[in-house]
């Protein structure tokens, strides 16, 4: 039998490359040991303040990088890197609820969040309740003295309806409730999150993304980030990260960081390209109506308006919006229509660069009745880069085939 060739000058070489390196992208830090040079490093050494590395799981240069540059993004002062966004909801939950608490949702909130709230936390004796984002008295009438977490969005996933955001987080704030927001819509540019108006003083808890969305921009990184400016809060959310191990691998950390610089551009792009769709939508007799909240009646404009172009002009918005085509059409016919579409492709997320289209069921997923809302069935688009002349062509020619005219309907 032939031996194994001695490779441990190759594990223990002594090579270190020189100093000095820079480059336009950082370097990519894997790992899961982390060497010390001694035992008494070992035992002292700290990550909870990123003053040095332990674990991969921990942190390495990669992921401290990251969250730097998510803080710097938005404007805030400590960040944790998780798996993906629904495990930036996840590790919000675990570590700020016990047994006997109740986290209050909005009622569009994104499915999962809510769906997190029935399973497991639901199981552990926490209990939840979904409220009228579009009605700040709804909220105060269910904030009790078990409330410990109030969850935003802004706006609410897939109807797209856009709160009064100041006026939660106030109420929040005067309840001495922690306040949540999802804010992958935003993505730390549409509106400052942590000032929201403007004076530095008032602003949510913690913001969560996905970063899966617009930072990532490649429809290929799931991970998600939670973001807070209060240390000991940071502190909780840390450590219920650390136990339950939820972290990032380095070349997906690698992809965010290397789509950041972007994501300013892409992010205006798609907001033009999504306008400009919008727009063509509101002149077609199928649409009964338009929910994107940039347009005039879409539900929530005046709030959109106040935070996301508070100096008037266009503003900021993210690429994706929903129409309602008329009742009368049948499911099958509005599917038929989805799928006849070629260069939007069926899929959920978005911020990646090809356009996707997904029709939704919405009586399954609203605990109560839409009165600003049509009837009519639900198709969201989310834009890619391609350009609005071939995404309004694609549109054009599956109506066509699908959904012919029927008599008059005026959209709203
Ligand atoms: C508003 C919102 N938050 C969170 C998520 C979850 O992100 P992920 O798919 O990375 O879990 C999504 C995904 O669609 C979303 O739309």
């Amino acid at each position: 039998m032939q031996e194994h060739p001695d490779t441990t000058h190759l594990i223990h070489h002594p090579y270190t490359p020189p100093e000095g390196f820079e480059a336009p992208q950082p370097g990519v830090f894997k790992a899961s040991t982390v060497y010390f040079p001694n035992a008494a490093a070992m035992r002292s050494r700290e990550w909870k303040d990123k003053s040095g590395y332990t674990y991969g799981l921990h942190g390495t240069p990669t992921t401290y990088l990251l969250e730097e540059r998510l803080c710097a993004l938005e404007g805030g002062l400590q960040c944790v890197l998780v798996p993906s966004g629904l495990a930036a909801i996840a590790n919000t939950a675990l570590a700020l609820l016990k047994t006997g608490d109740e986290v209050l949702i909005p009622d569009n909130a994104y499915g999962p969040n809510k769906a997190l709230a029935e399973g497991e936390l639901q199981h552990w004796g926490i209990t939840h309740a979904y409220y009228d984002p579009m009605n700040p008295a709804d909220l105060a009438a269910r904030l009790s003295e078990r409330t410990r977490l109030v969850w935003l969005e802004a706006p609410g996933s897939v109807t797209m309806e856009f709160p009064d955001l100041v006026a939660l987080v106030r109420m929040c704030r005067e309840r001495g409730v922690l306040c949540a927001l999802d804010n992958t819509w935003g993505a730390g540019l549409a509106f400052r999150p942590f000032d929201l108006l403007g004076d530095g003083a008032l602003g949510v808890d913690i913001s969560v993304h996905a970063l899966t969305k617009y930072p990532s921009g490649g429809g290929d990184v799931l991970m998600g980030s939670v973001m807070t400016r209060d240390e000991a809060l940071h502190l909780k959310i840390k450590l219920c990260h650390m136990r339950l191990g939820l972290g990032v691998g380095a070349h997906d950390a690698e992809a965010v960081l290397r789509a950041l610089p972007s994501i300013g551009l892409r992010y205006a792009a798609q907001d033009r390209t999504a306008r400009e769709l919008a727009r063509w939508w509101l002149a077609q007799p199928q649409c009964v109506q338009l929910l994107h909240p940039a347009f005039e009646r879409a539900p929530g404009h005046a709030h959109w308006r106040a935070l996301c172009a508070p100096q008037g002009g266009a503003g900021q918005a993210a690429g994706l919006f929903s129409v309602l085509l008329d009742a009368r059409y049948s499911q099958a016919q509005v599917e038929a229509f989805c799928d006849a579409l070629q260069r939007f492709r069926i899929g959920y997320s978005w911020g990646g660069p090809v356009s996707l289209v997904v029709p939704y069921d919405l009586a399954s997923m609203r605990s109560r009745v839409q009165i600003h809302l049509r009837p009519g069935h639900l198709v969201r688009f989310s834009m890619g880069l391609e350009s609005a002349e071939a995404l309004i062509a694609d549109l054009q020619q599956a109506l066509q085939c699908h959904l012919p005219p029927l008599p008059v309907h005026a959209p709203t």
